[in-house]
């Protein structure tokens, strides 16, 4: 059990939560949340934010019941986590260029801020996209070396990249399946998949997603893949 820190509103549906947890945390894992008993029955898989030791901070939509939940829980309730799971976004040390959509924006702030304390003149530039309201977009600009935000548009239409940067997605599949296929094949592309989860740990086949080389596990074998495994580009 955690003991939750903040949860705060951010704009309706988009909600930041912080708990007490020290560990060791990748950018681009998962924990699984739960706050209830057996209704949903299952737990929520929900992306890190950010972390510090003490401090675990996730930045999650209000999409069901779970999530719901999760909403109206206050600072000094208990919430059960489980993790963290998954592979992780890998290191880098050549320059990032990191595209997000909508509540896909989640894992990519800890990758920034991971990514900018170990290459202190390494350049990170972001791209956010969201429908209507644009949220945790300051945090980014304290970090990154250049945001570009698109409202209402179609966010991938600004992206450049150039020949030496290695590129990192995460939001609606259909934005990573057109970064994929936009970024040149020179440079490295690695997208964070979402799907529904049951167990979180790879027992269930719940999150099974098709890949080059066969099924994968989203939860086990990802949630980061090569953009060549699942978009065959
Ligand atoms: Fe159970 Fe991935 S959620 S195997």
């Amino acid at each position: 059990m955690a003991i939750i820190q903040s949860n705060d509103c951010l704009i309706p549906l988009i909600y930041k939560m912080s708990v007490n947890f020290t560990g060791e945390v990748l950018p681009g894992q998962f924990f699984m949340l739960r706050a209830w008993d057996k209704d949903p029955l299952l737990s929520r898989p929900i992306s890190v934010h950010d972390y510090k030791a003490g401090k675990l901070t996730f930045l999650y939509q209000v999409v069901g019941k779970g999530t719901g939940i999760l909403s109206r829980l206050k600072s000094g309730d208990a919430v059960e986590i489980q993790g963290p799971y998954g592979n992780g976004f890998p290191e880098v040390s050549r320059d990032l260029c990191v595209v997000g959509g909508g509540i896909g924006i989640a894992p990519l702030y800890y990758l920034v801020k991971k990514y900018k304390e170990k290459n202190p003149l390494g350049n990170c530039r972001v791209y956010l996209g969201f429908r209507e309201n644009s949220y945790g977009v300051e945090a980014f600009k304290s970090i990154a070396n250049e945001v570009i935000i698109d409202i209402g548009g179609i966010i991938t239409h600004h992206v450049k990249v150039k020949p030496n940067e290695v590129v990192m997605t995460c939001g609606p599949e259909m934005l990573m399946a057109s970064v994929a296929k936009a970024v040149p094949l020179e440079n490295q592309v690695y997208v964070s998949m979402e799907t529904h989860m049951a167990c979180g740990i790879g027992a269930c086949l719940g999150c099974t997603c098709e890949t080059k080389s066969g099924n994968r596990k989203v939860c086990k074998d990802g949630p980061v893949f090569l953009r060549e495994e699942v978009f065959y580009v």
